[in-house]
């Protein structure tokens, strides 16, 4: 069984863009934190990265056979700022029934008002907000859990 840790724009520079907000680690270090996961739960975790939104969408549709066959149990989703703007991302989870945890590694509820609202959260089966990158385990440990297998 997998799951997909899916990151959206600029999340490549992870470790170099502003540290203060989303801390020293690079998209490397997350994406080994999240298998390193997958290991210790018996899941194997895909990792893919992408500044285009379509991309993304493609990424979920392809997941969407997966999670129909149970071989996939969702996606941890971190959108980036396409978070506040994409409603075709939204249609893209609504319409493939993956279920998705979004993440964000940023309290953005703290930051600008633009931050506060996000188009992924309705289509969300759930959202982990500010915790840094343990966020992606926790969305991990939810997907595992959601799935109904053991995480201990
Ligand atoms: C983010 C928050 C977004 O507002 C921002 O555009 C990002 C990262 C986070 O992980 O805190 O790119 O999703």
């Amino acid at each position: 069984k997998s799951i997909l840790v899916l990151n959206g724009p600029n999340l490549n520079l992870l470790g170099v863009r502003e540290p203060e907000q989303y801390g020293s680690q690079t998209l490397a270090d997350v994406e080994q934190l999240c298998r390193d996961a997958g290991q210790r739960l018996g899941i194997e975790v895909d990792c893919l990265q992408s500044n285009h939104e379509g991309v993304m969408i493609d990424a979920i549709h392809a997941a969407r056979e997966g999670v129909l066959d149970g071989s996939v149990l969702g996606i941890v989703l971190n959108a980036g700022a396409y978070t506040h703007t994409s409603v075709a991302l939204h249609d893209a989870i609504k319409g493939s029934e993956v279920p998705v945890m979004e993440v964000h590694i940023s309290n953005v509820h703290a930051r600008e008002p633009f931050r506060h609202h996000s188009y992924i959260s309705p289509a969300a089966a759930g959202i982990i907000v500010g915790l840094g990158v343990d966020g992606y385990v926790l969305g991990i440990e939810a997907l595992v859990r959601k799935a109904g297998l053991p995480t201990s």
